[in-house]
């Protein structure tokens, strides 16, 4: 079984001999990796819906994973107990919706380990987190085919305030790929930026706010350069 380069890099987030619980399974390919791998002993594998926890079945069954894999139907995080998992793993999903799960999860902020991947909204998640007792530890980018992707390593606890940029894009720290996921960023706040200035009513709040986002992955660019 083999992952795709996006869940291959969240399954390496997670330490070994962890419970994990993988909200939002769909075929449950993480969880099945990670018990093959012997990376973890048992998991949790939910979602909101029938269809993809009968795939996630499927898989665990094919795998014969079936005893170490509990199927829970259920939105987000409501059908998991506090202790149940030591990692929670919610990955492919708007990060308003991510928000929207953690949010009836305050015990995520105790002893738990959050691999948070989003699909959209980045900067109103950063900054739920943020606002919400939540510190992101790390993020790692991820390449697969022509998207990029970026984990948040998340636990409960204090974090310093972000930049507009940095809720744009995370903290700038080194790594392999951060200088091409600036670019691809720049670019989508640029276009973001020539929508409202070609617009019959442009927002300034909003043309502002994208202009000192910009302003702030150019200086980060910089700093990368040194
Ligand atoms: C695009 S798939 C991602 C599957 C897998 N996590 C991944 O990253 O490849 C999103 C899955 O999340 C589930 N989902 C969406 N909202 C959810 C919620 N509030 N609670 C649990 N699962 C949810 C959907 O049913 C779907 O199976």
């Amino acid at each position: 079984m083999e992952l795709t380069p996006r869940l291959e890099t969240i399954a390496q987030q997670v330490p070994q001999g962890s419970i994990l619980a993988d909200v939002g399974t769909d075929h449950a390919l993480l969880p099945v990796w990670l018990l093959l791998e012997g990376r973890i002993s048992n998991a949790i594998a939910s979602d909101l819906r029938e269809g993809p926890l009968s795939r996630a079945k499927e898989t665990v069954e094919q795998h014969g994973v079936a005893d170490q894999v509990s199927l829970r139907l259920c939105d987000g995080l409501s059908g998991i107990q506090a202790g149940e998992a030591d990692v929670v793993a919610i990955a492919g999903m708007g990060g308003e919706t991510i928000a929207a799960i953690l949010e009836q999860a305050p015990w995520t902020k105790e002893d738990t380990l959050l691999l948070l991947q989003p699909m959209t909204s980045f900067p109103d998640l950063r900054k739920w987190l943020l606002d919400h007792g939540y510190t992101v530890e790390k993020e790692t980018i991820c390449r697969e085919g022509s998207r990029m992707y970026t984990i948040l390593t998340v636990r409960g606890g204090e974090d310093a305030p972000m930049t507009a940029a940095e809720l744009w894009v995370g903290r700038n720290r080194p790594q392999p790929l951060r200088r091409e996921y600036l670019a691809m960023m720049e670019g989508k706040v640029r276009r973001a930026l020539e929508g409202q200035r070609a617009s019959v009513n442009p927002d300034q709040p909003t043309v502002a706010h994208l202009e000192e986002v910009l302003n702030g992955l150019e200086s980060m660019k910089k700093e990368l350069e040194v």
